[in-house]
């Protein structure tokens, strides 16, 4: 078995590891990859869009499946891509095809989605700049804060939340005419709710599931989630909160309606379904789907399952994930991203990393934005590296994913001290 991942961020690194398990070096390759993937495959240089250079990739190291970690590649359709070409029957793709990835990429379709399947989500109609007046209209049913997204993809900044109705209705027609370019030419506007959040991954084969260890995540830069959003600060996982009760539910009421949808849509999906889920009276309800793992909750989780992941991949493109068993840790994990000063906003790159050794089992450190400059490793993100920690509980793994943080040092490394604090 010959895997090619897709990407270069922490995520990747993490599946990497994880695959590393099951398969040689020489059979692991990565897709730009980072200076801590190159440790465990090959890494290739290349852009994850230009789908003509993967496939060279794939033929010219025979691959035999890519795995593909970030939404930008599956929303423009890597997977159709690669099913309508002769000379790459052979490759697996683990994602959805480019009508699955428009569960991430158009929230007016993933709304219409979940309306059409009856699953759980905050009460919304969307808009165009014709219809700006019954936008208005439509917040003035709502009550404060406002919840405005943009359709499409927005690098993160397309959802709005403001507490006023003049902000709300300024919002919608900026947003309309252009804000956030063709991605706002749709707004959907939604009934804010109030609750606290998880992330929930199913791995499908578009017939049968897994759900993997639950997360949740700190998108906040500040302590007590304060501040400007970020990629991630951290994640932690299980979450004490979404106990076996509310996984009943999230299994009956999000998960299996989400595949009967995909189903009856005709959808071809052989990939991961994170769900972006608030939990609200005790019950969930789907603020969002992703068509690929978080980043970093998968730095967490990928500590937690304790099945082969090559196993349950070769068991979702053989459409025969039924018959793999899937078993987690009984562990907790943790993970800290330390980030490069400034970040979310502006940053330097190209800071000396140094590394001690970490002389402990329940340490894994996995590299989020970073690159070799010569025969050193730098900085070459906003989010440079992130540690994770396995352990009894939650605060047994913080205490040891913190305590591991010294041991990594690059001028204007931050962090967020105050992980699981809301738990
Ligand atoms: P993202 O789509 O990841 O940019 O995330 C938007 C964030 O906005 C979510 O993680 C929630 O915290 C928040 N959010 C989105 N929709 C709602 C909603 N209907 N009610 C309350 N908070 C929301
Ligand atoms: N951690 C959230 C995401 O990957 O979108």
């Amino acid at each position: 078995m010959r895997i090619l991942i897709i990407g270069s961020g922490g995520r990747e690194h993490a599946i990497g590891w994880k695959i590393a398990q099951d398969i040689t070096k020489d059979n692991l390759f990565f897709l730009p990859g980072n200076a801590g993937t190159q440790k465990l495959g090959h890494n290739i240089a290349g852009d994850v869009m230009d789908f003509q250079h993967i496939k060279e990739v794939c033929l010219a190291n025979q691959v035999d499946m890519i795995v593909v970690g970030p939404e930008n590649p599956l929303c423009g359709g890597i997977y159709d891509s690669f099913k309508a070409d002769a000379d790459l029957q052979h490759v697996a793709v683990i994602g959805p095809s480019k009508k699955g990835a428009q569960l991430e990429g158009s929230k007016d379709f993933a709304k219409e989605f979940m309306q059409k399947y009856d699953i759980p989500t905050a009460r919304y109609q969307t808009f165009t700049l014709n219809t700006l007046d019954a936008g208005k209209a439509f917040l003035k049913e709502l009550t404060a804060p406002y919840v405005l997204k943009a359709d499409g993809p927005a690098a993160g900044k397309g959802v709005v939340i403001v507490d006023s109705y003049d902000e709300a209705s300024k919002e919608l027609e900026d947003m309309l005419r252009g804000k956030f370019g063709a991605s706002s030419s749709k707004v959907v506007i939604e009934e804010f709710l109030s609750g606290i959040e998880c992330s929930v991954f199913v791995l499908t084969d578009g017939k049968s599931y897994k759900i993997l260890p639950v997360a949740k995540d700190y998108k906040r830069i500040g302590e007590g989630d304060t501040g400007l959003n970020t990629g991630g600060m951290g994640a932690i996982s299980p979450v004490p909160f979404a106990d076996e009760v509310f996984m009943t539910k999230v299994k009956e009421q999000v998960v299996l309606p989400t595949l009967e949808g995909i189903q009856k849509e005709n959808i071809e999906y052989r990939g991961f379904i994170f769900l972006g889920l608030i939990k609200v009276n005790n019950n969930p309800y789907v603020i969002e789907y992703n068509v690929r793992l978080g980043d970093p909750e998968t730095e967490a989780i990928m500590l937690r399952i304790k099945s082969s992941l090559v196993s349950l991949l070769e068991g979702v493109s053989h459409q025969t994930l039924d018959q793999i068993v899937y078993e987690e840790e009984k562990h907790a994990a943790a993970t800290v991203m330390l980030v490069s000063k400034g970040y979310p906003e502006a940053y330097e790159k190209g800071r000396v990393i140094t590394e001690e050794a970490i002389a402990s089992d329940d340490i894994v450190v996995f590299h989020a934005g970073t690159s070799m400059q010569e025969d050193k490793v730098v900085t070459n993100g906003g989010r440079v590296i992130s540690v994770s920690a396995k352990g009894e509980d939650i605060t047994d793994v913080l205490n040891k994913a913190y305590h591991a943080t010294d041991k990594i040092t690059f001028d204007g490394k931050f962090y967020r001290k105050d992980l699981g604090f809301d738990l």
